[in-house]
């Protein structure tokens, strides 16, 4: 089948809150270069799509309808003619930029070199789910931090403040099966999230809700990395020569 030549889009014509987005018909565009057009079959919501929505991420005036949506999981349907990662079928995931047209649409343009292929074990939504928050995790924890990628086990320590949180799993797991850390400790306030936490690597989980000193004290714990966005509480707590990394505030 063809590509048709419009689509019916959930986009918005001024920034603004959920009320805002509406459906609207918009070109497919043909993709060029390094970009791929994608059959997007399923994205999430990530908190960088409400700020960008209400516009606190600046560019309030709106030239043309804006399509938000990052994360994405889709399928290949055409490619520019610098391309060579990718082919028409194949299945990719990714996590779009902020300058260009989202994923909220049947089909979008992105540049191949932010695009991997999607395993095939995965569904499409569970796929869309996890783009940006491993990327976010990723580059904390071992573009930032530092952390080697390692067979072996790791012997420094690991405090996530938000375990439970979309990025705190994904570091949770990557810090446990890809960076192999012997201790990793984790926040969490709830019953459920505590479960969660420990399901996904944290050897130890102390409460936010709480003050974070004596717990970790109560159980002899220290820690040489930091992972927080909430980090002046715990930052006095840091074993020497520690390397916190914040999250941006923005994102
Ligand atoms: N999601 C992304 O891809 C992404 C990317 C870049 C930056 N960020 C930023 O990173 C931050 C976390 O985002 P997220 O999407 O991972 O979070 P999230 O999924 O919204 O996190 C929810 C969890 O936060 C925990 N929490 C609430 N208050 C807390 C506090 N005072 N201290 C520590 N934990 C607390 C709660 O745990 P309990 O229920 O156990 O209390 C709750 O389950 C946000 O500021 C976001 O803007 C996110």
């Amino acid at each position: 089948m063809s590509v048709p030549s419009t689509q019916t889009a959930i986009a918005q014509l001024i920034h603004g809150g959920a009320e805002t987005l509406q459906e609207v018909q918009i070109p497919i565009p043909k993709p060029t270069g390094l970009d791929i057009l994608v059959n997007v079959k399923a994205v999430s919501v990530n908190p960088v799509d409400y700020k960008k929505r209400s516009g606190s991420l600046g560019a309030n005036k709106l030239a043309e309808p804006l399509v938000i949506g990052y994360d994405a999981s889709g399928v290949v349907e055409a490619v520019g003619e610098d391309v060579t990662l990718f082919k028409k079928g194949d299945e990719v995931l990714y996590a779009g930029v902020l300058n260009r047209q989202g994923s909220n649409a049947p089909y979008q343009l992105v540049d191949e070199r932010i695009v991997a292929i999607k395993p095939k074990t995965w569904s499409h939504a569970d796929t869309a789910a996890l783009p940006l928050v491993s990327l976010t995790a990723w580059e904390a924890l071992v573009d930032n931090m530092g952390i080697p990628v390692s067979q072996k086990e790791n012997p420094k320590s690991l405090l996530i403040i938000n375990g439970a949180g979309g990025v705190g799993t994904l570091a949770l797991t990557l810090a446990s099966k890809v960076l192999k850390l012997k201790t990793i400790i984790a926040t969490a306030s709830r019953p459920e999230t505590i479960a969660w936490t420990k399901k996904f690597g944290a050897t130890h989980v102390i409460n936010h809700n709480l003050p974070l000193g004596p717990q970790l004290k109560e159980q002899d714990l220290t820690f040489d990395y930091v992972f927080s966005k909430f980090a002046h509480p715990c930052i006095y707590l840091m074993a020497s020569f520690g390397a916190p990394v914040l999250q941006p505030y923005l994102l």
